[in-house]
């Protein structure tokens, strides 16, 4: 039997991380550009639940029995398995590959677990509607950090910039005015759950505080919102800018991430801002494509590492 894959997008928010988590709204688009793909083979000389996983990336190459039940790729198969109402899987070969930098804010984990959740029930020929793979990819997110909003999983599955609130319907975006962004890692990995722990801790001490910089980042989304559907996208970088100073103000930035959005914002970006849940990884910068070559550069040379450029066009 031929193999069978399924991949998933990585994903960039674009306003609102955080606070997202607060209930307010928050935007990301998928980024087509890095994907985690997942191939299934038949496994005919294995036993019934024999899993063989391979994931290059990260070094693995184990039965699934022999992870540990809280890993996050045994606990996908297993909350695939319940949602099918099926006993045990059948014999299988999984093989994991992803271009998606870990730990950088670009959804590396959601992706891969959007991919195995696809490819997995493709296999078993029964594809998943995407409400069942994005509920299942939430669960997983939960194991892993805390209390998540479910924006990762969201944009990921759906594949379409979207703008979210958390426990509302999927709303996905129309982008009339497709404009170009350039994301850069600054090599330092960032943990969404040490950083979201922080901003729940920051909040129980100042509550007020936290309170009207998450109120002032939703005004910011709203307004964001307004320029991706209606342009002019140029706009949306000033609300970038600002989004990043309110992040500082919540502690999630770091001098790297402030040295390359002003960096960035030198060599002629539109705005910038770091991009996930901060300390580390990525920002982005809204670019014109004439100019997309030049602020790359000048990110590469303050240090930046994994630079993408890409266009949000809101198309598949
Ligand atoms: O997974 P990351 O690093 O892109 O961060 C997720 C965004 C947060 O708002 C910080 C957390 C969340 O669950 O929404």
């Amino acid at each position: 039997m031929p193999a069978v894959h399924a991949s998933a997008p990585g994903k960039a928010i674009l306003f609102g991380e955080h606070a997202v988590v607060y209930h307010r709204p928050a935007i990301a688009v998928p980024i087509e550009d890095v994907q985690a793909r997942v191939y299934v083979l038949a496994n005919p000389l294995g036993n019934v639940g024999q899993i063989q996983l391979e994931a290059p990336a990260i070094h693995l190459d184990a039965e699934l029995a022999a992870l540990e039940a809280d890993h996050p790729l045994r606990l996908t198969l297993d909350l695939l398995k319940d949602a099918m109402r099926l006993e045990h899987l059948p014999a299988m070969k999984l093989r994991i590959v992803s271009s998606i930098p870990v730990a950088a804010g670009l959804g590396s984990g959601a992706a891969v677990t959007v991919a195995m959740l696809r490819a997995v029930s493709i296999f078993l020929g029964r594809l998943l509607p995407d409400s069942s793979v994005c509920a299942l990819a939430y669960e997983v997110e939960k194991k892993y950090h805390g209390n998540p909003s479910g924006i990762d999983n969201t944009v990921i599955t759906y594949r379409k910039p979207v703008y979210f609130l958390r426990g509302e319907p999927i709303q996905i975006l129309r982008v009339t005015q497709p404009f170009t962004l350039l994301i850069a890692d600054s090599g330092i990995p960032s943990s969404t759950a040490k950083a979201v722990s922080e901003v729940r801790l920051g909040r129980q001490h100042n509550p007020q505080q936290y309170e009207a910089l998450f109120d002032h980042i939703g005004e910011l989304v709203e307004k964001a919102r307004q320029f991706i559907e209606n342009g002019p996208a140029d706009n949306l970088g000033a609300l970038m800018t600002h989004n990043h100073q309110l992040l500082r103000e919540l502690g999630v930035s770091h001098p790297k991430l402030d040295q390359m959005v002003e960096v960035a914002l030198k060599a002629g970006a539109l705005g910038a801002k770091l991009s996930g849940s901060g300390q580390g990884g990525n920002i982005i910068a809204l670019v014109r494509p004439e100019n997309a070559q030049a602020v790359q550069q000048a990110l590469r040379e303050c240090g930046a590492v994994n630079l993408i450029i890409t266009r949000v066009t809101g198309k598949p």
